[in-house]
C-alpha cells in the first residue's frame, strides 16, 4: 500500500550573509515535524533551500569583486556555509534547491510565460520615487525627509517598465481562503485581512530591467523575474513542476510551509493568488512563526545582533540547542533568546530530569544486575500508575504535536520523565538492592524504568534525534524505536544495558562567559 504523503517546507533563505540563530529555529522546527511525520509512518518530502536572486546579492557580490554565483556558491556551498550548518545542525532535509539551479530557473520561466498567456501578467510601469545610486524605488511614505531611506540622498520621481501580476482581483477568493484554516496562528489571518486584503489589493511588480541578478524573462529579454515568482515556485519546481529534473508532483499540494511572521504575506496571499491563477491546487497549510529576539529586538543580519549557531552548536551541544529552540519558544510566538534562559532549561530538564533519569537508570542496572535484568520479577503499586502515564504519553504528545504545539509535546515527555524519577524515590531501589530477597522487586522497578525511559527516547527523537539514539542504544533498545514500538513491556527483559558518558552534562554557569 502506498504511504500517505508529508510534504513540509522551510522558506528559502537569502545567501546575503551566513544564517543566524533565528534561521536556525524556523529549520529545526520543522525538521523535528518532518522527523516526527516519518515517524508517524507519513512518506515525507522535507525541502529547504536558498533564495539567491536579486539585487541585494548583486551588490554584496561587487563589493566583494566576485561574481553572483561565485559570492553565493560560497555562502550556500563554502565551509562553514549554509549546507554545512544544516549538516551541523542535524537537518534530515530530503532535497535542498537553489534558485540558481537551472531547472528551477527553467520552471519559472515557464510560469511566468503561461501567467503571461493566461492574462494575469501584463506589462506596465512602475512609478515611484528613484534613488540613482541606490538603483530602488520608493513610495513617498517610505522617504526619509523626502530623501532616500537608505543612503540619504535626493530622489526623483521616475516610472521603469515592468510587468504585473493581476493580485488586485483576488481579494474576494483570499478572503475566503484565509478564513478556512489556511493560515495559522488564527491571529496572523486578521492582521492579513485588515492590512493587506481591506485597504485593497494593488497588482503586483513581477520583473526588472533595473536588475541583472534573476532568471530572465524569455520572451522579453530586458526584464528579470523579480523575486517572489522566482522565490515562491521554489516549492513546486523543488517537486519537478514545469521541469524535467523531478517527478515528485505527487507530493503537492504541501501539507505544511512553516514560515516566519514578516513573510506571512507572501505566502498567504500572493502564493495562493499565484496558484488560483494558474488554476494550481493550494497548499494545505501555511504556519507563520515568531521571531526570536535579543532583549526585546528581532535577531537579524541587518540589526547586527546576530548569533551564530556554529558557535553555539558545539558549545552546548546540537540537541541541548535544538531542545531549547523547540521547547523555550511556543511556536507560533516570539521568544527571547539568551544563554542564560538555554543553559537553564538545558539544565533543568535535560541533565538533571531525562539525563539523570538515564544514567541513574542504567547505573543501577549495570551495578545491581551486570547489565542484564532476570527473565522476570515481582510487580508492585506504584508500577501501574507509571506504566499507566507511559502508555497515556504518546497519545498525549501526538495531540500536541498535530496541532504543531511543539512545546507542549515536548512538555508531555518531560512529565512522563519527572513521574519516573519520583517512581526511584518511591521505590528506593538502592534500599531493595540491600536485601537479596527484594531481587525480583528491584529486576521489575529496572524493567519499569528502562521501558520509561525508552518511551521517553522514542518521544524526544524527532527533537533530539542522536541523543535519543544514544539513550535507546544504552538500554540496548536501538531496533525499538519506532512509533509501533510504544507498547509497555516490548523491551526484551535481557536486553542488554551499557552504561555510558552523561548524554547531558551539566552547564557550569562560568562556561557561559
Ligand atoms: N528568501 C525569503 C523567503 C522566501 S520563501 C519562498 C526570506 N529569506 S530570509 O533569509 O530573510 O528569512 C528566512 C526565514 O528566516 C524567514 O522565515 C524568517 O522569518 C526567518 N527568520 C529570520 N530572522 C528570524 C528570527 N530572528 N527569528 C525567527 N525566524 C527568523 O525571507
Amino acid at each position: 500500500m502506498n504511504r500517505e504523503t508529508y510534504y513540509i517546507t522551510t522558506p528559502i533563505y537569502y545567501p546575503s550573509a551566513g544564517l543566524h540563530i533565528g534561521n536556525a529555529y524556523c529549520t529545526v522546527v520543522t525538521d523535528a515535524i518532518a522527523r516526527y511525520k516519518r515517524m508517524r509512518g507519513f512518506d515525507v518530502m522535507f525541502l529547504t533551500g536558498t533564495d539567491e536572486h536579486g539585487q541585494k546579492i548583486e551588490e554584496k557580490a561587487r563589493a566583494e569583486g566576485v561574481t553572483p554565483q561565485e559570492f553565493v556558491d560560497g555562502i550556500v556551498l563554502g565551509s562553514g556555509g549554509i549546507t554545512d550548518l544544516w549538516k551541523l545542525m542535524n537537518i534530515s532535509f530530503d532535497r535542498f534547491i537553489r534558485t540558481t539551479d537551472d531547472y528551477h530557473m527553467s520552471s519559472i520561466q515557464n510560469v511566468f510565460r503561461a501567467l503571461f498567456e493566461r492574462g494575469e501578467i501584463y506589462k506596465g510601469a512602475y512609478r515611484g520615487e528613484y534613488c540613482t545610486p541606490c538603483e530602488s524605488f520608493w513610495t513617498k511614505t517610505q522617504l526619509v525627509d523626502g530623501k532616500c531611506p537608505d543612503c540619504g540622498r535626493e530622489v526623483h520621481y521616475a516610472e521603469e517598465e515592468a510587468y504585473f501580476f493581476r493580485l488586485s482581483k483576488y481579494g474576494d477568493r483570499l478572503t475566503e481562503l484565509l478564513e478556512t484554516g489556511f493560515l495559522e496562528p488564527r491571529s496572523r489571518v486578521n492582521e492579513m485581512i485588515n492590512n493587506f486584503i481591506k485597504p485593497g489589493l494593488e497588482d503586483l511588480c513581477v520583473s526588472r530591467t533595473s536588475i541583472k541578478w534573476g532568471v530572465p524573462v524569455d520572451f522579453d529579454t530586458n526584464h528579470v523575474v523579480y523575486v517572489w515568482i522566482d522565490a515562491l515556485f521554489n516549492y513546486m519546481s523543488a517537486l519537478g513542476y514545469e521541469n524535467g529534473r523531478y517527478d515528485d508532483m505527487r507530493y503537492w499540494p504541501a501539507d505544511l510551509h512553516v514560515v516566519g511572521k514578516e513573510i506571512v504575506r507572501f505566502h498567504a496571499i500572493i502564493w495562493p493568488a499565484f496558484l488560483f491563477a494558474l488554476d494550481l491546487p493550494l497548499p494545505k497549510k501555511v504556519f507563520g512563526h515568531g521571531w526570536l529576539k535579543l532583549d526585546g529586538t528581532k535577531i537579524s543580519k541587518s540589526f547586527g545582533n546576530s548569533i551564530d549557531p556554529m558557535v553555539l552548536a558545539p558549545k552546548y551541544g546540537v540537541d541541548a540547542l535544538r531542545y531549547y529552540l523547540i521547547r523555550d519558544v511556543a511556536f507560533g510566538s516570539d521568544g527571547d533568546f539568551t544563554e542564560e534562559l538555554l543553559t537553564n532549561r538545558v539544565n533543568a530538564d535535560l541533565a538533571n530530569d531525562f539525563g539523570n533519569l538515564v544514567s541513574r537508570t542504567v547505573a543501577m542496572v549495570d551495578k545491581y544486575f551486570g547489565g542484564k535484568l532476570p527473565e522476570s520479577g515481582t510487580a508492585a503499586s506504584p508500577d501501574g500508575e507509571l506504566i499507566a502515564f507511559a502508555n497515556a504519553a504518546p497519545a498525549a504528545y501526538a495531540a500536541s504535536f498535530d496541532k504543531l504545539a511543539l512545546q507542549n509535546a515536548v512538555a508531555e515527555v518531560m512529565k512522563l520523565s519527572s513521574r519516573a524519577n519520583k517512581y526511584i524515590d518511591e521505590t528506593a531501589p538502592w534500599t531493595l538492592a540491600k536485601d537479596e530477597a527484594q531481587k525480583p522487586r528491584l529486576a521489575e522497578v529496572l524493567y519499569n524504568l528502562l521501558e520509561t525511559v525508552r518511551f521517553c527516547a522514542v518521544l524526544l527523537s524527532p527533537v533530539m534525534p542522536e541523543s535519543s539514539a544514544k539513550a535507546l542504544a544504552q538500554i540496548g533498545a536501538s531496533d525499538l524505536g519506532a512509533w509501533d514500538d510504544l507498547v509497555f513491556g516490548r523491551l526484551p527483559r535481557r536486553a542488554a544495558v551499557t552504561k555510558c558518558e552523561p548524554l547531558f552534562p551539566r552547564i557550569q554557569v562560568e562556561e557561559r562567559a
